[in-house]
């Protein structure tokens, strides 16, 4: 039998959870769950402005992406020590691990802290610890991705990144996020050069909210390896072709559009059709303590919501997460033989 086109339909949410896959787009702030959060405060002694984790989870109404920023950085403000950022990212691989995530790419916000006084060294080192701990306990790969805050300056932005120099070993590359619009990746030229300078893998947030042509600039002008979002490249043709013929990851994140309302529902989402149009789309969780899931629930609610999606997509979508992460090609290899063995087994079944 061909596994692929007569993998049965119902045994397809056991293919989601139970296949090899990486994450690319995730925000560790944005994995803080209100308990955890609510646990910080107490160990130490920040007061809070909702007086439980259900006051706090009914604040997560969000009607666009800055209404979700404004809760989510002040949610960040419980992180003080080096083991409340270790704490947190270990919260967030062992969700990962028992979701089959063999391989995640972090996305870190430090000037939401060293805004704060909490010095570059407490954040890059709990984190680092974590990852050192996920990868001898869990048996899960990662790396850390430090992300430019676009609402603050590019002068900012320099001053973080000299901040974060004497951690280089730690981190593999930098990422730009937060409020897109009218803060365009041209403003942060100058200091996407240098990064690129150092060696360093380069990533951005990219048509999530704003324009096509974000995309564009974050490609030509930061030189953006993966678009992060990038689900507006369909207001322009000309991009779409580019983006497939240069096959161009775009990290989608499925309930983080629904939930900031980029699209009105999950059945309207437009990742399949990126997929037909040839894109090399993967599959991700963004904030998924704000979000309403993990990775796997993202893969479970998108294939649900679009029924055009089978076994053949969701093996595409792992794939596509191999193939666009920063890591040696045998270790790409060696999951794709995983994954088909994962195909053939449940195929079998
Ligand atoms: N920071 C955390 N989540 C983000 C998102 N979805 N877009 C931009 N910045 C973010
Ligand atoms: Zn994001």
């Amino acid at each position: 039998m061909n596994t692929m086109t007569d993998f049965p339909r119902e045994k397809l949410p056991e293919l989601l959870r139970t296949m090899p896959k990486a994450e690319l787009h995730v925000h560790i702030e944005g994995t803080l769950e209100p308990e955890l959060i609510f646990a910080l405060a107490q160990r130490n002694g920040v007061r809070l402005p909702y007086s439980s984790v259900e006051a706090l989870r009914a604040a997560y109404a969000f009607t666009d992406l800055q209404s979700f920023l404004d809760i989510y950085y002040a949610g960040a403000g419980v992180l003080l020590h080096e083991q409340d950022f270790f704490d947190m990212a270990m919260a967030y691989f062992r969700r990962a691990a028992a979701e089959r995530v063999v391989h995640a790419e972090l996305f870190f916000d430090p000037q939401t802290h060293t805004a704060r006084g909490v010095p570059m060294g407490t954040v890059i080192g709990g984190l680092a610890r974590a990852c050192a701990a996920a990868r001898a306990e869990l048996g899960i790969s990662s790396a850390l991705i430090l992300c430019f805050l676009r609402h603050l300056s590019e002068a900012d932005a320099f001053a973080t990144l000299e901040q974060a120099l004497p951690y280089r070993q730690h981190f593999i590359g930098i990422g730009l996020d937060s409020g897109e619009r009218g803060n365009p990746p041209e403003k942060f030229a100058r200091v996407f050069a240098r990064c690129r300078e150092l060696g360093l893998r380069i990533v951005a947030h990219a048509g999530e909210e704003g324009p096509a042509q974000y995309i564009r600039d974050a490609l030509d002008l930061l030189g953006a390896e993966r678009i992060d979002h990038g689900v507006r490249c369909v207001e322009d043709a000309s991009l779409v072709a580019r983006l497939a013929r240069e096959q161009v990851p775009l990290t989608v994140c499925p309930l983080s559009n629904v939930k900031l309302r980029v699209f009105d529902s999950m059945a309207g989402h437009n990742l399949a059709d990126l997929l037909d149009a040839g894109l090399r789309v993967t599959i991700n969780s963004d904030d998924p303590a704000y979000f309403g899931g993990y990775l796997n629930q993202n893969f479970l609610e998108t294939f649900h919501a679009l029924p055009r999606l089978e076994a053949r997509q969701a093996v595409q979508l792992a794939e596509n997460s191999f193939a666009a992460s920063f890591v040696p090609d045998d270790w790409k290899a060696r999951w794709r033989d995983d994954l088909a063995r994962t195909v053939a087994r449940l195929a079998r079944a």
